[in-house]
This record gives structure tokens, C-alpha cells and sequence, in this order.
């Protein structure tokens, strides 16, 4: 193994990488200067193009995923729009996964759509027939395994052969599994999204995303689409992500097994009706899950025994250790709801009851079990 460090002169070296704030980017001759465009597309002419920092981190994500390039961006989502907009426009057919992150479905069905781009969805735990989907203008396939809140598992590798045998480009966003569980580009896939919000920020302190490729051509066009979009990134939180790339591997071991601890512990439990979470024998898509997948992640849902407005409220009341919010692969376990509704709206529902989401942090797994089974006491109580 290389050593690491960072020098910044002869008499300085440190341990941690230094972090570069600039809008302004100078020169050291005019016909640089005039020439600035060229250094393109990981060249510094300006702050929107990124800083030495930014670029620490793009070369730290690439090589976890196994790709040449990466450009991050100010957030997961910011990724996925990015991933998108750089290649998709009017009069081309983009098809998502019905269970891709809501934010990504909104930007398709709103922004994308009024620009005259035909979006459809496809189901989410598509394997070959993905062929029967594509037209002759279908420009990217969007893919997430598994789905966001349904869990569904979609075949990447089977989807990626036949998007390419087409010549359609493929986007996965691999946040779930993350690079330790699957290597997307490894299998075909062009574009792999990352919010590294989630499992490699691993704080719940910060956002940001990352989009990483093989193919220079694609990334140049990802790289000017992020500097006129102005997608570009806070040095600081380059650096709190590469910070937390350094714990990145054992926290995610560790939150992937809690996980199957919990999950395991709540499938014996009987107000559950169904755990939706691919690393589970049983669940639909865990032979998809095993064949393509090294390890899991540390997100799963399940549904309880009865939809019951005052029971769920009791049972989130109950909780005394799991925080209530939105997103996921932090450190802190984190609990989410969503409704019936939200399930019997989607496209190609998996369920009509409503889901609890459960990510499983770095606590000793014990702690959120004795919380569950409160919380569970107080539904059970509810639904009397
Ligand atoms: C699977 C997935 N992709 C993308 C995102 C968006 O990431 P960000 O919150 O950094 O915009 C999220 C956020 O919850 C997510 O769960």
C-alpha cells in the first residue's frame, strides 16, 4: 500500500486532505487565460469547474467504483438531474424505474415532459422484458435496485446487455448497494449515480452526489452540463465526505449486518405482515439480489398487519430511540412512514398498505429491537 498524505511544502505534510475555497482561478499568462476552456474537462479555469478538492474526491469515488471519471455535484439528486439532462432532450424517450427516487420521477414528469421528452415507467423488478420497452427514441434507461421504499429488485446486468445490443445509454442510481455492493460500471452500466448524502458523508450532516463513467465522451458532456447548470460543490463538504470515505467500509459492514439482525428479529414478530428487503431468503428478489449483489445495504421496509391511522400514530409515539425523518445511512438508525396512498398512486404498485422504512445506523443492534418491540406493544394496544 501507497502512503497517503497531502504535503504542502517541504517543511508540511498532513494526514488529511487540504481544502481549497476559490471562485477565482488565476493565471499565470494571458494566453492561458484566452486558452482556459481547454483545460476542460477536469482543468480549474473557474470555481464552477471545481476545485483541487472536488477533484480529491471525484478520484477517491471513480476508484471505488471502478471508473475512470467522476464529477460530483451538490447533491444526490443534483447527480440524477445531471445524469439525465446531459444527455436527454425533446422528442426523446426516457424510461424509468416506477420505483426510482420520487425527486427523479417529479423531474421527469415535470420538467423533462414540458421540455418534450416521453417519459414511462417501467416496473421495478424488470429483468429481459425491459426490450419490450424501448423504442426507436429511447435515449436513456433509468434504473435503481432495489426500489426506493418498495424494495423491488431489478436484473442490472440482464437490462444493461440489452440496453447496449439497442445502443441506449443506462443511468443506475446505486446508493442502496453503494460501489462495496455492486459496481454498476463494472456491468455494462454508463452512468452510476451516487448519493453520497447517504452512506459516504455517513453523518447526516451534509449533501452531495456523484455521477462516475468510463466513457470520456460522456463525461466532457457531464462536466459542461455541470458548469452551465452551476452544479458545483462547497470544498468543505468534499472534504467531510472524503473524511467519512475513510470509515466508509467499516461502517457499512457493520450497518448492512444490524440490518439483517433487525430485520430478521421483526419478521418473527407478529404484527408484521411483510418485510420488503432482497437480502432476506424469501423476499422476491432475492435471487436477483445474490447473483449480482457482494453484500447489502442498511435499508429495509415492512409493512404491519393492519392499516390503522391511530395505531401507526402510537407506534411512532412509542419510539424512544428512533428518530423520525427522511433519508438514510447515517450513523443514527433513522425511521420513515409512508402512506397507503403514496403505494396505491404509483404506477405499478407493489402494495396498497402503507411502509415503515428503517435504516439501521451503527447502534448496537439491541437498542433498536428494545424500541420496535415498544413500539409494537403500543400498535398492538391501538388496533384492540
Ligand atoms: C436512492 C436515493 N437516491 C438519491 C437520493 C437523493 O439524494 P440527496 O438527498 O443527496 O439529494 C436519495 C435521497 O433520499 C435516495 O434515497
Amino acid at each position: 500500500m501507497t502512503k497517503k498524505y497531502y504535503p504542502a511544502s517541504d517543511a508540511f505534510a498532513a494526514l488529511s486532505p487540504p481544502v481549497w475555497r476559490a471562485s477565482t482561478v488565476v493565471f499565470d499568462s494571458v494566453e492561458s487565460f484566452i486558452n482556459r476552456k481547454s483545460r476542460q474537462p477536469d482543468g480549474y479555469s473557474y470555481g464552477i469547474t471545481g476545485t483541487p478538492t472536488a477533484r480529491l474526491l471525484e478520484q477517491e469515488i471513480a476508484r471505488l467504483e471502478g471508473g475512470k471519471h467522476c464529477a460530483v455535484t451538490p447533491s444526490g439528486q443534483a447527480a440524477l438531474c445531471l445524469a439525465v439532462m446531459a444527455f436527454v432532450q425533446g422528442g426523446d424517450h426516457l424510461l424509468i424505474s416506477a420505483a426510482s427516487y420520487g425527486a427523479l420521477k417529479t423531474y421527469a414528469d415535470k420538467w423533462l415532459a414540458r421540455l418534450g421528452v416521453e417519459v414511462e415507467y417501467y416496473p421495478a423488478d424488470i429483468s429481459g422484458e425491459i426490450a419490450d420497452y424501448i423504442r426507436p427514441n429511447t435515449r436513456m434507461i433509468c434504473l435503481e435496485a432495489p426500489g426506493t421504499v418498495t424494495m423491488e429488485m431489478a436484473d442490472i446486468p440482464a437490462i444493461a446487455a440489452i440496453a447496449a445490443t439497442h445502443g441506449v445509454m443506462t443511468m443506475v442510481d446505486n446508493t442502496w448497494a453503494s460501489p462495496l455492493g455492486f459496481r454498476p460500471l463494472e456491468h455494462g452500466i454508463d452512468l452510476c449515480v451516487e448519493a453520497a448524502t447517504k452512506f459516504f458523508g455517513g453523518h447526516s450532516d451534509l449533501l452531495l452526489g456523484a455521477v462516475s463513467t468510463n466513457n470520456l465522451e460522456y463525461f466532457s458532456q457531464l462536466r459542461e452540463t455541470q458548469s452551465i447548470m452551476g452544479l458545483q460543490t462547497s470544498p468543505e463538504d468534499c472534504f467531510l465526505v472524503l473524511r467519512g470515505l475513510e470509515t466508509f467500509e467499516l461502517r457499512y459492514r457493520r450497518q448492512s449486518e444490524n440490518a439483517l439482525v433487525i430485520a430478521s428479529w421483526l419478521q418473527q414478530q407478529p404484527d408484521i405482515r411483510e418485510i420488503l428487503f432482497p437480502c432476506l431468503p424469501g423476499d422476491p428478489g432475492h435471487e436477483v439480489w445474490k447473483r449480482n449483489f457482494n453484500t447489502g445495504g442498511c435499508l429495509f421496509s415492512f409493512m404491519l398487519k393492519q392499516d390503522n391511522d391511530s395505531a401507526y400514530s402510537a407506534f411512532f409515539r412509542a419510539l424512544k430511540h428512533l428518530p423520525l425523518g427522511a433519508s438514510w445511512g447515517g450513523v443514527h438508525s433513522l425511521i420513515a412512514f409512508y402512506p397507503a396512498q403514496m403505494q396505491r398512486d404509483r404506477i405499478f404498485p407493489r402494495t396498497d398498505r402503507a411502509i415503515i422504512r428503517l435504516s439501521a445506523g451503527l447502534e448496537d443492534p439491541a437498542l433498536v429491537i428494545e424500541d420496535l418491540q415498544t413500539a409494537l406493544h403500543a400498535y398492538s394496544e391501538a388496533l384492540r
